[in-house]
């Protein structure tokens, strides 16, 4: 597969006299796809049933002639004003009960039937319109799914999906009797919660104090199904009309829906990178750090995402929006250094990425995004970004295909696990998805490539397997660890649940060929970390741990830490990145893999061909008698 690069645009926002001019200049400038029609529902249909394709018609062709292949957006992550009209119920309703309303964008419950009927009808209309068409490459669904906290309604569409839900996981399909199974795995004795039938079921939401977990728990596994079912309506529209292949557009730091699910659905799982903004925005970090990357980003989120979303699109993945320059939604707003678009788009194709598309052509003069940068400034002229863009579009059309290959590591990642530890965190901060990212920080300042992969992947082939944090772990993953010849290390926390969320007996992690039990957990203030003899400390959450097996590390207090035997090691608590540096770095010696110590800012990834060295920093860099400037690339064909 080539790499490629493309852009998003939005002709419906532009006099047609400049789509012509346009096609030119994105075609000259190098790139390949451009993303259009994902938020334009409102010109197609102006009102119900009057139906306007003529436009998308002609601009498809423009594009097409220009030699520049199209990505067709369904229109539904922007229902018209006139769609409320039609169906005054189709909101999502928040936690609190109060609808949110028309005026921006997502606003429609995913369980509305009303709602997901409209989306068939209008992807079935495009389908047929445009599914043969030569100039149409790719398909994406919606917009950023669960973007603004949308995967979640608690309207009373929600509640009658969540009752039927119920009844076919605790009483099997078609049958409203028998409740007793759902009371016993909620643990419904528990304040007389008891329900006579699914009927009385209500949503987690507005009671008096915390909800049941398992209520919680099941709640948020119906919420991410119904994500999945909407985005599967839309993906078996178009594949019965078109052999173009599906993406849909994931964010970053976002879990509230499965993401592996819906990539099964996919062809190609494509995510939307806004490095400065994310940096502000999601990361968790001092600031002496966010001060030194302001302008370039944390150095392993970017590639932390490519990791994720190639896993999610069995191979095939996009960066389908790029961050062209200063965006609009972050607590600051700065603009990359030079350099550093060319950065993070050879980054992505490091990591397996086929097409980076930069997110927008030409930055809107209204409206919410105004702020926001594009390829083009509002008047029209070159923004800074579009001259990086056309280099690196001159560097890849010498460049070699992406390649696949397998890294040295898999660190395991599950969304279940994810809503678990938000409805139990048993301490502040304490998230799922921060543990995952310190221990994949720390092996790739290691120097190693990581692939994420969810539990049900194979992971067989992989040197080294990390896997904090899985409350739950079924048998057939506890079985697959133990067949390994690799070291495998199992973090806090892991099999210390049932399926249904209570507490598993015997006491977690309940590994096999390791005798290790949790007998107690507790969870720590920021300012009272538990110094570990050899260095680093245990932050956040702590666990007890008696075995018999051999103490791998202990506290400064002389109480045990992590316990190891044969090729698995469990850590009974969640290690800062000194430790799991430490850890890291001596089971990869015993196993003879190869690390080699990143300064700070420098990471490398490597594909079947080539050595990426990425430098995220401000000054140059030495390592192994190397030098790597200020915001470069350097690529190694081996
Ligand atoms: C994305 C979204 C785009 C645009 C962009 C701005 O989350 O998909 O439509 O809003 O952010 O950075």
């Amino acid at each position: 597969m080539k790499r490629t690069l493309g852009v998003c645009y939005y002709p419906e926002h532009w006099p047609k006299n400049l789509w012509k001019e346009d096609a030119k200049r994105m075609a000259e400038a190098g790139l390949s796809w451009v993303r259009i029609g994902e938020f334009a529902w409102s010109k197609m249909e102006p009102s119900p049933g009057e139906l306007k394709f003529e436009w998308l018609d002609e601009i498809i062709d423009i594009l097409g002639t220009a030699g520049l292949s199209v990505v067709l957006g369904t229109p539904t992550a922007t229902p018209p004003r006139w769609m409320l009209e039609k169906h005054p119920d189709m909101l999502a309703i928040d936690k609190e009960g109060r609808p949110r309303k028309f005026g921006s964008r997502r606003h429609y419950c995913f369980s509305h039937e009303g709602y997901r009927d409209e989306c068939v009808r209008i992807v079935t209309l495009m389908a047929e319109r445009y599914g043969k068409n030569p100039h149409v490459g790719a398909w994406q669904t919606d917009n950023e799914y669960s973007c603004h906290d949308t995967t979640h309604s608690y309207s009373d569409s929600a509640r009658s999906a969540f009752k039927n839900w119920l009844r076919v996981r605790y009483a099997g399909s078609g049958n409203d009797g028998d409740i007793s199974a759902l009371n016993e795995a909620w643990g419904n004795v528990f304040w007389s919660m008891e329900y006579e039938n699914f009927d009385q079921i209500d949503l987690p939401n507005l009671t008096v104090t915390q909800p049941n977990p398992s209520h919680v728990l099941d709640f948020r596994r119906f919420s991410s199904d119904q994500v999945v079912s909407f985005n599967r309506l839309q993906t078996d529209i178009i594949k019965s009309y078109s052999d173009a292949p599906i993406a849909h557009n994931f964010m970053g730091k976002t879990t509230e829906f499965d993401h592996f699910k819906v990539g099964d659905d996919l062809d190609i799982a494509s995510w939307d990178s806004y490095p400065l903004g994310f940096l502000e925005d999601r990361v968790v970090a001092p600031d002496e750090f966010k001060q030194a990357f302001a302008r370039q980003g944390d150095p392993d989120f970017q590639a932390f995402h490519h990791d994720l979303y190639r896993t999610v699109g069995k191979g095939r993945w996009w960066v389908m929006e790029q961050q062209p320059g200063p965006v609009n939604w972050a607590p600051y707003n700065p603009s990359p250094l030079p350099g550093m678009i060319r950065l993070w788009s050879w980054e992505a194709f490091a990591h397996g990425a086929e097409a980076v598309c930069y997110f927008r052509w030409r930055q809107a003069p209204f409206a919410q995004e105004q702020m926001h940068a594009g390829l083009l400034r509002p008047d029209n002229a070159d923004a800074p970004a579009i001259i990086e863009a056309t280099r690196v579009a001159q560097e890849i059309a010498d460049a070699s295909d992406v390649e696949q290959c397998i890294s040295e590591v898999a660190l395991l990642f599950d969304y279940q696990s994810d809503w678990m530890w938000r409805t139990l965190p048993q301490g502040r901060g304490l998230e799922y998805f921060d543990l995952i990212y310190d221990n994949y920080r720390a092996l790739r300042g290691l120097g190693l490539s990581v692939d994420i992969l969810s539990t049900e992947d194979d992971f067989s082939k992989h040197k080294l397997v990390v896997a904090p944090g899985l409350l739950y772990m079924s048998d057939d993953l506890k079985e697959r660890f133990s067949k390994r010849d690799g070291p495998t290390v199992v973090g806090p926390r892991s099999g210390s649940s049932t399926e249904n969320f209570g507490i598993n007996r015997p006491l977690g992690p309940n590994l096999p060929k390791i005798n290790v039990t949790t007998t107690r957990v507790e969870t720590l203030r920021p300012d009272m970390p538990i110094l570990l003899e050899g260095g680093g400390s245990v932050k956040g959450w702590s666990e007890a741990l008696e075995s018999s097996d051999h103490p791998f590390r202990i506290m400064a207090n002389g109480d045990l830490a992590a316990v190891s035997a044969g090729n698995i090691t469990y850590l009974g608590g969640w290690f800062d990145q000194e430790a799991l540096t430490k850890v890291f770095n001596e089971i990869c010696l015993k196993a003879e893999i190869k690390v080699i110590e990143m300064p700070e800012g420098l990471r490398r990834r490597e594909t079947s061909n080539e050595m990426f060295w990425f430098n995220y920093g401000t000054t140059s860099v030495e390592v192994a008698g190397r030098t790597f400037p200020p915001q470069s690339v350097t690529r190694d064909v081996i």
